[in-house]
């Protein structure tokens, strides 16, 4: 890391939720790395547990592991107290943490059942995310809160009905936060990711991920990238640091261009006229 890049977070505090895994698991390494101490907010103990050793024997008591469900009010009660008593404030909360639930495409097909916990998770908990952050960043009057939404926020017809709709809804409460907690100096965004091939998604496709980078390369937009977790990450970084301090209300997408456009037509104009020029 060269010096322009170094430290962007200096003697922040940070909660980072889904933090053992995928785009959470990269944004608590990059967060350390820039001066944070962070807080790793999960459910999968193990891997929690595992990722705070590593990044302990290097960064000291600047990381904490806590199990925490985000659809509990008090295991996210309990975190936010945890950053704030251990390292005497909350300047960043990072809600990352989500599922992509059942993959049922049709509405049909849609289970019941799923639609509730896939919103329970990505919505309720978010909501309790930012409940709690809001708590101890409104009387310190400074704070950003962060939330991982999806590329399924403005772009439709590609994930089930249930996720999609919880993107977009996790945007809507960004929106909101943003008019309500400005007056606090609260900084609240979105990061809308295309898809990348963390353990959520190369489980939910059932591929590994040498397959799922190849889907991903293959679609994109923009070529001769392999996305990864740590472009989340960086875009983190930027909208916790104050290079952002006057980014507010904004879903970051990060997906190499692949919503600006529809390459249907295109495609099938292309097709048709070399089917075309095959029989002429
Ligand atoms: N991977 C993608 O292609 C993609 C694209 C767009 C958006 N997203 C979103 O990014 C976020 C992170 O996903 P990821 O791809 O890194 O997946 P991941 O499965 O690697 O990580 C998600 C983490 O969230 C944790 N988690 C799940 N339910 C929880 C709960 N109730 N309480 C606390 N933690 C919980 C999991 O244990 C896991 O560690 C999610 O919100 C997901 O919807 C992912």
């Amino acid at each position: 890391m060269n010096g322009f890049t170094h430290n962007r977070l200096d003697g922040k505090v940070a909660i980072v939720t889904g933090g053992a895994s995928g785009f959470g698991e990269s944004t608590v390494r990059l967060f350390v790395k820039h001066g944070a101490k962070v807080l790793i907010a999960d459910v999968q103990d193990e891997l929690g547990l595992s990722l705070c050793d590593d990044l302990v024997s290097t960064f000291g008591d600047n990381v904490t592991y806590v199990h925490c469900d985000i659809t509990q009010d008090s295991d996210v009660r309990n975190a936010v107290d945890i950053a704030v008593n251990k390292y005497g404030k909350l300047d960043i909360m990072f809600n990352n943490a989500g599922i992509p639930g059942n993959l049922d495409f049709t509405i049909l097909d849609s289970n019941n059942e799923n639609f509730k916990r896939v919103f329970d998770v990505n919505v309720f908990g978010s909501f309790l995310g930012a409940k709690h952050a809001a708590r101890v960043m409104i009387p310190a009057r400074s704070g950003v809160i962060l939330f991982t939404s999806s590329v399924a926020s403005v772009l439709s017809g590609e994930s089930p009905h249930s996720y999609t709709v919880s993107k977009h809804a996790v945007v809507g409460l960004m929106k909101n936060l943003c008019v309500e907690l400005g007056q606090y100096g609260i900084r609240v965004n979105c990061i809308s990711p295309g898809s990348i091939s963390t353990p959520l998604l190369t489980n939910a496709m059932g591929l590994e991920k040498a397959a799922v980078d190849g889907i991903v390369c293959e679609s994109a937009v923009l070529k001769g990238v392999v996305p990864t977790a740590e472009d989340v990450a960086e875009a983190a970084v930027y909208l916790g640091s104050d290079g952002s301090k006057y980014v507010t209300g904004v879903n970051l997408v990060v997906d190499g261009g692949y919503s600006t456009t529809n390459q249907t037509y295109t495609r099938v104009i292309k097709q048709t006229f070399e089917t075309l020029a095959k029989k002429s």
